[in-house]
C-alpha cells in the first residue's frame, strides 16, 4: 500500500470543485463535484488523488466522518495592511451619516491614511499577521491583498513590502494589488494625483503587485480617471481590478469590461447593461457582503441577476476598518441570506471562483491531483450546513501545502 503524508477518509461530503479550469458561470456555480465518503490523500503538499474507495498508508490518518472536507477557502479581496481602527464611526453610522460624507468630513480611509503612515513597519506586520492568523483558522488559506492607505509613494510601498513579508513569514498566501488610487489625498487635486500615481509611483511597483486597483466612485476616481490609471499599469504588466459602481452607478462593470479587468468588485448599482458586459467579457463579479452589511445598508449587489446573466461570481471580505472581518464563512451566510445564492453558488464563489478573481487558479480553489494541498475540515455534515449554521466557526482543521496547521 502506498504511503502518504496524509490520508482524510470517511468525509460525509468532500467537494472537490473539480471542473473546468476557467470562472464558472450559471449552473456550473452549483456544480461542486461532491464525493460521498470520500477521501483525499497528500504527499509533499500536493494532492496525490481524491476518490471514495482509497487505501493509503499515512503518517497522520483523519476520520472525517459527519465532516465536509472542502478546498481552503480563498479571499479575493482584502484591505489587510492597516492601523488603527474606527469603531467610533459606528455611532455616525447609526446617526445616519453616510459613508460617504463620514469620508468627505476627513473620516473614513483619510483617518487610516494617517494612522497607517504614521505606524511602524513592525506594527503594521504584527496587527496584519494577527489578521491573517485569524483568516487562516477560519479556513482561508489564500488571499489577495491591496495596498491603498498610503496614497504616497513612500507608504504605498511600504505596504507592499510588508505584504511581501508576510507572504514570506506566513502560512497563508498573499497575492498582492497596488492601490494607490484608493482616495485623493488632501495635498494633491484629483488630476495631479493620477499624474503621480502613473509617474511616480507606477514605475516602482514593479514585482511587487500582481493587480492594479482604482476606487472608481462618484467623489472619488472618475471613468476617465480611472481608465488611465488601469491603463497604465498594464503597461507594467498589472492586471486592472476596479472598485466600481458600489454607491453610485458610473459606469465601472463597463470600463471593467472595455479595459480586460479580471474582476470588478462591489457592483451594487451596476446597470443591465454594465452586467451584460462583464458576462460577455467574463469579468469575475467579486461580491463583498460584508461591506453592506456593516454600512447597516438594506441594499447589496444583485448577484442572482449577475449569475443568471453570466456572470461568474466571487465572494470575499473586504476586511477593512469599515468592515472589520476575516470570515469568509459569514460572506457564504450573507451570499445566501441576503443575495439569495444557493449554499452551492455560495461555496463556489468563495473557492474556485475565488482563486480565479485574483490569477492563482492553476494551483489551488480545488481539490485535484498535483494542485497543493490546502484543505479545510469543518465540523458539519454537507455544504448547506455551512450558511444554515451560523455565527460560529465550523472549520476544525485546516491544512495549508500539506501541513496542519
Ligand atoms: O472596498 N471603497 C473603498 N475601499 C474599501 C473601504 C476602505 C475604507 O473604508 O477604509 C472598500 O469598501
Ligand atoms: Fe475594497
Amino acid at each position: 500500500m502506498e504511503t502518504v503524508d496524509i490520508f482524510i477518509k470517511n468525509a460525509s461530503e468532500l467537494i472537490t470543485m473539480d471542473g473546468p479550469n476557467r470562472p464558472r458561470i450559471k449552473k456550473e456555480m452549483c456544480e461542486l463535484s461532491i464525493i460521498e465518503n470520500g477521501s483525499v490523500a497528500i504527499k509533499n503538499g500536493k494532492i496525490v488523488e481524491t476518490g471514495n474507495d482509497l487505501e493509503y498508508g499515512a503518517e497522520k490518518t483523519i476520520d472525517a466522518s459527519g465532516k465536509t472536507v472542502m478546498p481552503g477557502f480563498i479571499d479575493p479581496h482584502t484591505h489587510l495592511v492597516f492601523a488603527g481602527s474606527r469603531e467610533f464611526e459606528l455611532d455616525m453610522k447609526l446617526k445616519g451619516l453616510s459613508y460617504m460624507e463620514i469620508l468627505k468630513k476627513g473620516g473614513g480611509i483619510f483617518y487610516t491614511v494617517n494612522e497607517t503612515r504614521k505606524a511602524t513597519n513592525e506594527e503594521l506586520l504584527k496587527q496584519s499577521k494577527k489578521r491573517l492568523d485569524i483568516m487562516i483558522s477560519h479556513g482561508t488559506t489564500t488571499c489577495e491583498a491591496k495596498s491603498g492607505y498610503g496614497l504616497d509613494a513612500e507608504t504605498e510601498l511600504k505596504m507592499l513590502e510588508i505584504q511581501k513579508k508576510l507572504n514570506d513569514i506566513h502560512p497563508m498566501d498573499i497575492v498582492s494589488t497596488f492601490l494607490g488610487a484608493h482616495a485623493i489625498p488632501k495635498e494633491h487635486s484629483a488630476d495631479d494625483y493620477v499624474d503621480i500615481i502613473i509617474s511616480e509611483m507606477l514605475p516602482q511597483v514593479k514585482g511587487l503587485a500582481m493587480f492594479c486597483d482604482v476606487f472608481c466612485e462618484k467623489g472619488v476616481f472618475t471613468i476617465d480617471q480611472s481608465r488611465r490609471i488601469l491603463e497604465a499599469g498594464k503597461k507594467y504588466g498589472l492586471i486592472p481590478k476596479i472598485h466600481a459602481d458600489e454607491i453610485v452607478d458610473t459606469g465601472g462593470a463597463s470600463l471593467a469590461a472595455e479595459i480586460g479587468a479580471i474582476s470588478a468588485d462591489h457592483l451594487l448599482m451596476s446597470s443591465d447593461k454594465g452586467i451584460n458586459e462583464m458576462a460577455r467579457k467574463g469579468v469575475i463579479g467579486v461580491m463583498l457582503p460584508g461591506t453592506p452589511f456593516s454600512l447597516m445598508q438594506d441594499n447589496y449587489a444583485p448577484a442572482r441577476k449577475m449569475i443568471d446573466s453570466g456572470v461568474p461570481i466571487a465572494l470575499a471580505t473586504d476586511l477593512n476598518p469599515n468592515c472589520w472581518v476575516e470570515n469568509m464563512q459569514f460572506m457564504i451566510q450573507l451570499g445566501c441570506f441576503n443575495m439569495k445564492m444557493t449554499p452551492a453558488e455560495a461555496v463556489t464563489a468563495a473557492t474556485f471562483n475565488a482563486a480565479c478573481a485574483i490569477g492563482v487558479n492553476d494551483t489551488v480553489g480545488s481539490l485535484e491531483e498535483g494542485k497543493k494541498a490546502d484543505v479545510i475540515i469543518l465540523g458539519c455534515p454537507n455544504h448547506k450546513s455551512i450558511p444554515y449554521h451560523f455565527g460560529v466557526n465550523l472549520v476544525e482543521t485546516v491544512i495549508k501545502n500539506g501541513k496542519i496547521i
